[in-house]
């Protein structure tokens, strides 16, 4: 595996190949786990080349705290990567990524007004200057996001609209652990309590999807998993959203089949923790 951690090296490098090869990349702030595993297998699978980057992107995050508490394992990333067949790993620092911040500033409308949008203004703005960069700098053909973060998918999808990025975006199911809980990097700062509580997010999930199978109404489903986190006081619930899985707009009743999404977020101690299901 090539490693590069300027922009300059990384296009020459890709330069010289991108003409005879299709391109996969997967963009990653590390941390890596088996869900990022599973995009590069993906990825593999379905390219000659793939790219991986490793940037943990400061514009996107709106609490400080977050984005120091990130966890970073560039090592260990770059192993995992490589055993797992990604032939480039993209390492900037924030100085190569950034040399000035960046005055631009990305609106993404109504998919921006709701849940994650809502709750951490300006986090797709982040989310789609770096993703932006990145499908510059790289030129993929297919980038692959995981469906845990479905409203980033949404926003990536659009963007790739809005400004012509000849990339196919590909969706990837959300990867679990053993009892349920979605993987993510910040599971990591879970202590051992936190992630034995940390499966509640998950069941309230297939709560509110049995009972929405069995006919209650959303407004009573969105009610009942809230009542459900109502006796776990170690949780702090954001929100519980059904949604239009494409639009991310409120549905008022159950949609085709693949169209309708539970989302919920939740902080578990220090830790602010996202998922959903998508039937
Ligand atoms: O999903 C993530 O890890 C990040 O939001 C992404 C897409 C790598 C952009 O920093």
């Amino acid at each position: 595996m090539h490693r590069f951690d300027t922009v300059t090296s990384l296009r020459q490098h890709l330069n010289s190949l991108r003409s005879t090869q299709k391109v996969g990349l997967v963009p990653t702030m590390g941390a890596l786990h088996e869900g990022h595993i599973t995009l590069i297998e993906k990825a593999r699978q379905e390219n000659d080349l793939v790219v991986s980057s490793v940037f943990v992107n400061p514009v996107q995050f709106n609490n400080p705290d977050d984005l120091a508490r990130y966890p970073r394992t560039l090592e260990e990333d770059s192993r995992k990567l490589e055993a797992a067949g990604c032939d480039v790993l993209f390492a900037p620092s924030v100085e190569e990524m950034y040399p000035a911040p960046p005055a631009l500033r990305l609106n993404f409308g109504e998919l921006e007004t709701v849940m994650e949008g809502a709750f951490r203004p300006g986090h797709f703005n982040g989310v789609g200057i770096v993703v932006a960069k990145l499908f510059n700098i790289v030129q993929p053909d297919r980038a692959y996001f995981g469906q845990k973060d479905l409203q980033q998918v949404a926003v990536i999808r659009r963007l790739i609209r809005d400004l012509s990025f000849p990339v196919e975006l590909i969706r990837c199911p959300t990867v679990r652990e053993d009892d349920g809980l979605a993987m993510s990097s910040r599971n990591r700062n879970l202590t051992t309590d936190e992630r034995r509580q940390a499966t509640t997010l998950f069941q309230a999930l297939t709560l509110g999807r049995e009972l929405l199978a069995e006919g209650y109404d959303v407004a009573q489903v969105k009610a009942a998993m809230a009542g459900f986190f109502a006796d776990k006081p170690a949780f702090r619930l954001e929100y519980v959203e059904i949604v239009n899985a494409d639009t991310l707009q409120t549905a008022s009743e159950v949609l085709a089949p693949g169209q309708t999404a539970i989302c919920l977020a939740a902080h578990l101690g220090n830790v602010r923790l996202i998922d959903n299901l998508v039937f």
